[in-house]
């Protein structure tokens, strides 16, 4: 045999492979012709199923359309606002940052007010709460975390921490951080001491950011909507940390034209981990802050 013929007839074998290969499969044309003969026998057969499926089809889109419906009906009774303001619409470039903080609670009866009216103007802020009104308010304080507000601390019993014996203040300091992770599984990012009072061991015992703050809206002196506006504005600055307390009605009634007068006058709000992050302002353990300035 010469090399010619060899080539050829392994390439005549190898075609014969292939064609053997495309004739192998007897189940395929068994079942084409199967739905042949069907075909042919029953020629609505194919109708039938077209619409059968399209009716599925059509049942199934209506049901997702009825859920969406009643999802936008959810929102809109609910919750018309919210659906226009989501936190991450705020808008942060080129605005003068400032946090709101609300101390000494929460409380059952006014901060649910607080909390609506934040969502409603799309303002996050943070709760420096004692450990005994998050301990009798749990609810309260998952769903203040869960609106997107920082959760610190405000100590469990509001002592005057420099006048107590230091034990005395690192277990009242701790007791209150526990209370907090009890509820929310991790322990608050922040503390701040009853009437600021403070020292290096207080703050050592504290093992978080010491925040005080720049702007005192004095509202617990003065319980009146105006005053608590105009003394905001009247020290408001870049980077100001401002001091309100959740427990007072009147401090939950000043809150929205202190937000809208604020903005007015070109500043949007943070909470004070957002507004260090924006400032590269690295918060360390046990140093203190009255603002937040880099
Ligand atoms: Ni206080």
């Amino acid at each position: 045999m010469s090399t010619q013929d060899k080539s050829s007839s392994r390439s005549r074998s190898k075609a014969i492979g292939k064609s053997a290969i495309k004739n192998t499969p007897p189940k395929d044309t068994k079942k084409v012709s199967l739905f042949r003969r069907l075909d042919i026998r029953f020629p609505w057969l194919k109708l039938v199923l077209v619409v059968f499926i399209g009716i599925v089809a059509i049942l199934d889109l209506l049901d997702l359309t009825i859920s969406k419906t009643n999802n936008h009906v959810i929102l809109a009774t609910v919750a018309p606002m919210q659906k226009h303001v989501k936190v991450t619409e705020r808008v942060l470039v080129g605005k003068k940052l400032v946090a709101l903080t609300f101390d000494d609670g929460p409380s059952s009866a006014t901060t649910p007010i607080l909390l609506q009216t934040l969502e409603e103007k799309d303002v996050p802020a943070t709760f420096f709460m004692l450990g005994k009104m998050a301990k009798n308010n749990p609810d309260l304080v998952r769903e203040i975390e869960s609106k997107g507000h920082e959760v610190a601390s405000h100590t469990m019993y509001h002592q005057n921490l420099i006048r107590i014996p230091l034990a005395s203040a690192k277990a009242d300091i701790n007791e209150a951080a526990s209370v907090i992770e009890d509820i929310l599984g991790h322990k608050p990012s922040l503390t701040r001491p009853p009437y600021g009072n403070n020292n290096a061991e207080i703050r050592k015992a504290m093992d978080t950011p010491v925040i005080i703050w720049s702007v005192d809206t004095l509202d617990w002196k003065n319980k009146n909507t105006e005053a608590i506006v105009s003394t905001t504005m009247s020290e408001i600055h870049d980077g100001a940390i401002i001091l309100m307390h959740d427990i007072h009605p009147t401090s939950v009634e000043a809150v929205p034209t202190l937000i809208d007068t604020a903005r007015k006058a070109g500043y949007e709000f943070t909470t004070i981990s957002e507004l260090a992050e924006i400032k590269e302002v690295d918060l360390e353990d046990g140093e203190l802050y009255y603002n937040i300035l880099p």
